[in-house]
């Protein structure tokens, strides 16, 4: 597989073309943003925790049957996946109260959501990734009503395979973002899973280990990466 120009850099990710036309290598930066790019900041060892975090998600999410764009990791910041027609409408699903909920509705953080919530956003950082329903999504046609309806369905089963996997760590799976994207017709999951697009807490201290310990500058952000990494099993180097 031949690594060819830059195709698109991202806020945490650059994506690069390869010779062949279905897929694509993700590199893994150190670079963290928060509030839609306003905020960057360089964490040593993000990039390759995160990749080996997401491959071995992704790894669970294929034995349970759900297809995504992981292919293979090349490196310990590098994988190969599948080139998708993305689809630019973030799914949200919640457990617990957390972020842009408590403030939306002044619930109390941390308040269980049963059964757990599905909310989407339009993927636009100029805007700030607002808010919106699938009505909209249809209208506006960045989904059909089949694909939406696919994405949700996998977004669920998604959350049963990871909260299972998170609680036999101890830990809580507050909410976490997806996004999709179309491969030869078929829906896919096109989206990285780490703790950048996720809230994970501690299941008895309620100790935040995602990336809210960046957005809220609580200190020891990887290591709090790493905590949830070793928790799971996930091979660190
Ligand atoms: P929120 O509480 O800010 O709406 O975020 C809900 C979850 O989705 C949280 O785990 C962070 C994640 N998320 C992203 O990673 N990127 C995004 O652009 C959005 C809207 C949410």
């Amino acid at each position: 597989m031949q690594k060819q120009q830059l195709l698109y850099k991202g806020k945490a990710k650059s994506v690069f073309e390869t010779d062949d036309s279905d897929l694509l290598i993700l590199q893994f930066r150190d670079d963290t943003s928060a509030f839609n790019g306003e905020r960057i900041e360089q964490l040593a060892r993000k990039g390759e925790v995160n990749n080996r975090f997401n491959a071995f998600v992704m790894q669970k999410l294929s034995e349970a049957g759900i297809e995504t764009h992981f292919e293979q990791q090349l490196s310990d910041d590098e994988v190969l996946v599948k080139r998708l027609d993305m689809i630019p409408v973030e799914c949200v699903v919640r457990n617990f109260a957390a972020g842009s909920l408590v403030r939306r509705l002044g619930l109390e953080e941390g308040q269980a959501l049963n059964p757990p919530t599905y909310e989407l956003f339009y993927k636009d950082d100029a805007l700030g990734d607002p808010m919106i329903n699938e009505s909209l999504s249809v209208s506006l046609g960045w989904a059909t009503e089949a694909q939406l309806s696919a994405m949700k369905d996998l977004t669920y089963r998604v959350n049963d395979v990871l909260q299972a996997l998170f609680d036999k760590g101890d830990l809580m799976l507050v909410d976490f973002k997806l996004e999709f994207g179309v491969f030869h017709d078929r829906i896919v999951l096109g989206d990285e899973f780490s703790p950048d697009g996720c809230r994970i807490w501690d299941k008895n201290t309620k100790k935040k280990l995602d990336k809210d310990r960046f957005r809220q500058s609580l200190g020891d952000v990887i290591e709090g990466y790493e905590e949830v990494a070793k928790r799971i099993g996930v091979p660190l180097s």
